[in-house]
C-alpha cells in the first residue's frame, strides 16, 4: 500500500517536471505525447488502476483520491500548457505582423460620369422636361436612312454636306451615322404622330481632327411632330433650351441656312459666352457662336415614312454636344473630351 502510494507520488513529480520542460513553441507534439504518456488508455495511471485489484479494499477509497487528484492535477497543468504556447504562438505572429498605424491611408480614386454624358444628361433633363422622350438608334447605318429618306438622294450634291465613313466602300450602302436624324425617319415610321423625342447618340465623320474637329463626337437629335407645330414653336423650345443651359441673359438668335430635310432651315447662334458678346477667339471676335441646326421638317420627308403633310407639321433640331461643354466649361480642345486623361476627366 505505501508502496503504492510512493509510486504515486513519484509518478506525480516526474509527470510535473516533464510537463514543466515543455515551454517551446515547436513542443507542442511533446505535450501531446506526454498526455497519452500519462493519462492514455495504455498510460502510467492506467497501469496504476489496474494494480487496483490486488489493494486492500480499505485501502482502495485513498487510492482512488490520489489516482484522481492526479489526473485533475495533471489535466489542469496540461490545459495551462497548451494555452500558454497557444498565446506564444499568437503573439509570435502578430510580431511578424505588425502594422505601422501612422503611415498614411492609400487614396481610393472615385469613379465619375463622363463630362460628355454628364452634359447629355442635362440636356436631355431640360427637354424631357418639355414632353419630349427619349429615342435611339444604330450608329451602323444605311444610306437609306442616314440620307435617302432625309431627303438627300444617291449622287446629290448635298451628300458633301457630311464627310462620310463607308463600312466597306463607296458602292457599299452602309455607312457610319453622319448625324442623329436617321432616327427621325426610324421613329416616324413606327409611330402616328403626336411624335415629340430626343435622340441623344454618337456620329462618325470623315474630318481632319484638330482643336474644333473631331471624327467622333456625339449630337442631341430633336423632332416635334403633331397638328399645327409652326416655326414659332420651335424659336420658343431652342430659346428656352438655351437659357436654361446658358443662363437667362443669353442672347439668341435664328440664322437662315440649308438642310435638305427641314425648311426653312435655320442655325442657332448664342451671344458668346466667353465674352459676352463683346467679341474673343472663341467667337471669330463675331460675339455669336453656332450650337444648333433646325428647321420644319420638309414634306418630302413625310413622303418617306406616310405621314400627310397636309394635316401633320413639325420642326426639328441637331445639336452638338461637345460644342455645348466646350462653351459650358471653356474647354478648347476637342480632342480633350476622348484622349481620356485622368487629369482632364477629374476636373467636372
Ligand atoms: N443633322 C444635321 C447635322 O448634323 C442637323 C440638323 C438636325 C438640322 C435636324 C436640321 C434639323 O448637320
Amino acid at each position: 500500500m505505501d508502496d503504492l502510494k510512493n509510486k504515486i507520488k513519484s509518478l506525480k513529480e516526474e509527470a510535473f517536471s516533464d510537463l514543466n520542460r515543455v515551454d517551446q513553441l515547436s513542443q507542442l507534439k511533446e505535450l501531446d505525447r506526454l498526455r497519452i504518456k500519462y493519462m492514455g488508455r495504455k498510460g502510467a495511471i492506467q497501469s496504476i488502476m489496474k494494480g487496483l485489484k490486488s489493494v486492500d479494499p480499505k485501502d482502495r477509497p485513498l487510492i482512488g483520491r490520489l489516482v484522481n487528484s492526479f489526473k485533475s492535477e495533471f489535466g489542469a497543468k496540461y490545459e495551462e500548457k497548451r494555452e500558454e504556447l497557444r498565446q506564444r504562438a499568437e503573439q509570435e505572429r502578430l510580431g511578424k505582423e505588425w502594422i505601422d498605424v501612422t503611415l498614411p491611408g492609400v487614396r481610393q480614386r472615385s469613379g465619375k460620369i463622363h463630362i460628355i454624358q454628364q452634359t447629355l444628361d442635362e440636356i436631355s433633363s431640360i427637354f424631357k422636361g418639355l414632353g419630349f422622350s427619349v429615342a435611339d438608334g444604330p450608329e451602323i447605318e444605311s444610306d437609306y436612312y442616314n440620307f435617302d429618306a432625309l431627303n438627300i438622294p444617291k449622287d446629290h450634291p448635298a451628300r458633301d454636306m457630311w464627310d462620310t465613313f463607308y463600312i466597306d466602300d463607296q458602292t457599299d450602302r452602309t455607312v457610319l451615322r453622319t448625324h442623329t436624324s436617321p432616327v427621325q425617319i426610324r421613329t416616324m415610321e413606327r409611330r402616328q404622330p403626336p411624335v415629340r423625342i430626343i435622340v441623344p447618340g454618337r456620329v462618325y465623320r470623315n474630318e481632319a481632327i484638330d482643336a474644333s474637329h473631331h471624327a467622333v463626337f456625339y449630337q442631341v437629335e430633336g423632332l416635334y411632330v403633331d397638328n399645327n407645330v409652326t416655326f414659332r414653336d420651335l424659336k420658343g423650345v431652342l430659346s428656352y433650351f438655351s437659357r436654361q443651359m446658358f443662363g437667362d441673359n443669353l442672347l439668341v438668335r435664328f440664322r437662315p441656312s440649308f438642310f435638305p430635310f427641314t425648311e426653312p432651315s435655320a442655325e442657332v447662334d448664342i451671344s458668346c459666352v466667353m465674352c459676352s458678346g463683346k467679341g474673343c477667339a472663341v467667337c471669330k471676335y463675331t460675339g455669336w457662336v453656332e450650337i444648333l441646326g433646325c428647321g420644319m421638317v420638309d414634306p418630302a420627308v413625310y413622303r418617306y415614312v406616310n405621314y400627310d403633310p397636309e394635316i401633320y407639321s413639325g420642326y426639328a433640331f441637331g445639336l452638338g454636344v461637345e460644342r455645348i461643354a466646350m462653351l459650358r466649361y471653356q474647354i478648347n480642345d476637342i480632342r480633350l473630351f476622348l484622349d481620356n486623361d485622368v487629369r482632364f476627366l477629374e476636373q467636372f
